[in-house]
Formats: C-alpha cells, sequence, structure tokens
C-alpha cells in the first residue's frame, strides 16, 4: 500500500467545490429506470445515455471523479474513443463500482449483505490498468421495528473492510457506502440511532483489518426522517444531526466524506447539502450524487433522444446546484 497515492487521491476526489457524479447503476437498476421511462433496455441505449453523461461539456468544474461499472469501463462513444479516456483527459478521477449487490441475510428476514469479494484483488488489477484510481462498494441498512440488527451490521461492516484492505492494498481508494436506506416511516431520531450504532461497528472492522483511514472516502446516507415519515424534520435539523453524527462516531482520520442521494428528492438533496455545509465540521463534506444528480437528464433525454445537448446542460445545472450547495452557496 503506498499511503501517500491513496491521500493525493482522496484530495482530489473532495476537492472543494466539486463532488462526485454516481452513474455506476447495475444492469438491473439501470435498465429498471430505462423501463419506467419507456426506454428500451439494449446495451446500445445504455452506452447512449453513459456517452451523453461522459462527454457533458464543463462538467469537470464541478465534479472531480465518476463511479462507473464494469459494463460502462468498456465502452466507446460512437466515433471510438474510450469513455475512460475522455474522464481523463478532463482532469476526473475513474471509479468502479466492485460489488455484485445483495444477498438475503439468513433467518434475518428484510436484511441483506453484499456479495462480490470472491476474485476482487484479481478485479481490480484490470481497472487499475483501465485507468480506475478509486472503487466503490454499498451496503444497505433498512429501519422497521426489527431492523437493523447487529448482526446485520457486523456481517456487513467486516465484509467492507475486507473490501477496503484489498483496495488499498493496490492503491485504489475504497468508497465505503453504509446506506441507511430512505424508505419507511422512521423518525430522524431513529435514522439517527441506526447512523451511530452503524458507525461504531463499521470503524471497530475497518480498524480490525488495518485499513488506513486517510485513504478511504466514506460515502454515508443523512441523518433524515423515512421518506413516508409523518412529519418530515427539515433542512436545519437534519444538518445539525448529520455533522453531529459524523463527528461523534467517525474519527477524524478518515480521508474525506459523501453523501449519497439515496432516493430524496433532486431538490430536496441540493438543499439538504447547502444546509450541511454551512455548519463547522472536520471534512468538505460533499457529494457523490446518483439519481440527484442525473434525475432531470434522464427524463429529458428519454422525451427527446435526439436533444443531447439539452440533457447534457441539465446534467450539468443539477452538478453545479450541488457544486454550490457543497460550499453553502445554493441560493
Ligand atoms: P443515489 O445518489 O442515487 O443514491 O446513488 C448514489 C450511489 O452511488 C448509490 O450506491
Amino acid at each position: 500500500m503506498n499511503k501517500e497515492i491513496l491521500r493525493q487521491t482522496v484530495t482530489r476526489l473532495v476537492a472543494k467545490p466539486k463532488g462526485i457524479l454516481a452513474i455506476d447503476e447495475s444492469l438491473s437498476t439501470c435498465n429498471k429506470r430505462f423501463e419506467k421511462l419507456g426506454i428500451s433496455t439494449t446495451e446500445e441505449k445504455r452506452r447512449e445515455y453513459r456517452e451523453l453523461l461522459v462527454t457533458a461539456p464543463d462538467i469537470e468544474k464541478y465534479i472531480s471523479g465518476y463511479i462507473i461499472f464494469n459494463e460502462t469501463i468498456r465502452q466507446k462513444t460512437l466515433t471510438g474513443k474510450n469513455f475512460t479516456d475522455i474522464l481523463k483527459l478532463k482532469g476526473m478521477e475513474i471509479g468502479i463500482k466492485v460489488d455484485e449487490g445483495l444477498v438475503d441475510l439468513p433467518d434475518h428476514p428484510g436484511e441483506k449483505f453484499t456479495q462480490g469479494l470472491d476474485g476482487l484483488a484479481e478485479r481490480l488489477k484490470e481497472y487499475k490498468n483501465m485507468g480506475a484510481t478509486f472503487a466503490k462498494w454499498r451496503v444497505v441498512y433498512s429501519i422497521s421495528e426489527n431492523t437493523p440488527s447487529d448482526l446485520c451490521m457486523k456481517t456487513n461492516a467486516e465484509i467492507l473492510a475486507k473490501y477496503a484492505a484489498i483496495c488499498q492494498a493496490r492503491d485504489l481508494v475504497p468508497i465505503v457506502e453504509p446506506e441507511v436506506l430512505l424508505e419507511g416511516d422512521h423518525t430522524l431520531e431513529k435514522c439517527y440511532e441506526v447512523s451511530a450504532q452503524n458507525f461504531k461497528i463499521l470503524f471497530i472492522e475497518l480498524k480490525k483489518f488495518n485499513v488506513f483511514l486517510p485513504g478511504i472516502v466514506l460515502k454515508t446516507s443523512m441523518v433524515i426522517s423515512g421518506k413516508n415519515a409523518g412529519d418530515r424534520a427539515p433542512a436545519e435539523k437534519i444538518a445539525e444531526m448529520t455533522v453531529k453524527c459524523l463527528e461523534e462516531h467517525v474519527p477524524k482520520e478518515v480521508g474525506g466524506v459523501v453523501f449519497l442521494s439515496g432516493g430524496q428528492g433532486d431538490e430536496e438533496a441540493v438543499i439538504n447539502l447547502n444546509a450541511i455545509s454551512k455548519l463547522k465540521s472536520s471534512w468538505h463534506l460533499t457529494f457523490s450524487y446518483g439519481r440527484a444528480i442525473q434525475n432531470p437528464a434522464l427524463k429529458s433525454w428519454a422525451k427527446n433522444p435526439e436533444d443531447i445537448t439539452g440533457a447534457q446542460k441539465l446534467l450539468v445545472a443539477a452538478a453545479r446546484n450541488n457544486s454550490l450547495a457543497s460550499v453553502g452557496q445554493y441560493k
């Protein structure tokens, strides 16, 4: 492990006023989003869409790196340029999703663990040769009366720690993503409790596996009321409790902290990040959004597939809004 390389990559990923764009939807997730909008679910359509995302002019002012998917890292533009070369030319980091999705946790209804450790070191070698400098692995916890269990959080934390250690051995920065899902009617206080326990268990495991904390990026959900909660807490409360939870439960040596949008509305995700950024914290807290940045562009492209420029303008506008929010300057 070269700690200096890891530190430098983290510094570039969370440089102000930028954030990360996630376009790493698996085939099934991408196809589901396409189907909803009446787009055909072919490899060529996915390539076309991702070409639009990768070639958006000037997006590099707001985005430090793209997280892409195994299919996308091998794809080219219509004129034959590798997507990876385009990202590199624009000075952006290339990230790769390396987990292989969710599996039911035996005897724990509603709980999942994330698979994909088999062959990971070999896959990383190939991705690194293709230009990747960071990777991503997501685990999920849903809040209900009986979940998440400590067993589920410990199982996933151990997997995240093994993944992170394997990435760092190859000088790739691991994005460590333990997502507390937004679905449900839980209160913000309940989300705080679960997030705090999640961090406690996570950092015990990361330390056990000697993960170099300045060389990781923690990708987390915000401390937020459930999507179907009756009386959802406002942005100021989300910001206060999110920053409190991070300050109290995340070691200060952690290199970077970014947020997922997790199904928040596009504007909601910007406003919440803006409120968070106004508070004092130990990190430049920024975004690593997927849906909250892609949604307007995807919808526009679904309606007018010829109007690539129009869709790209919407993408860049969303990236810009979130960049402003990451330094507390949105509106
Ligand atoms: P969302 O912002 O759409 O939640 O996606 C971020 C991500 O990378 C989820 O793993």
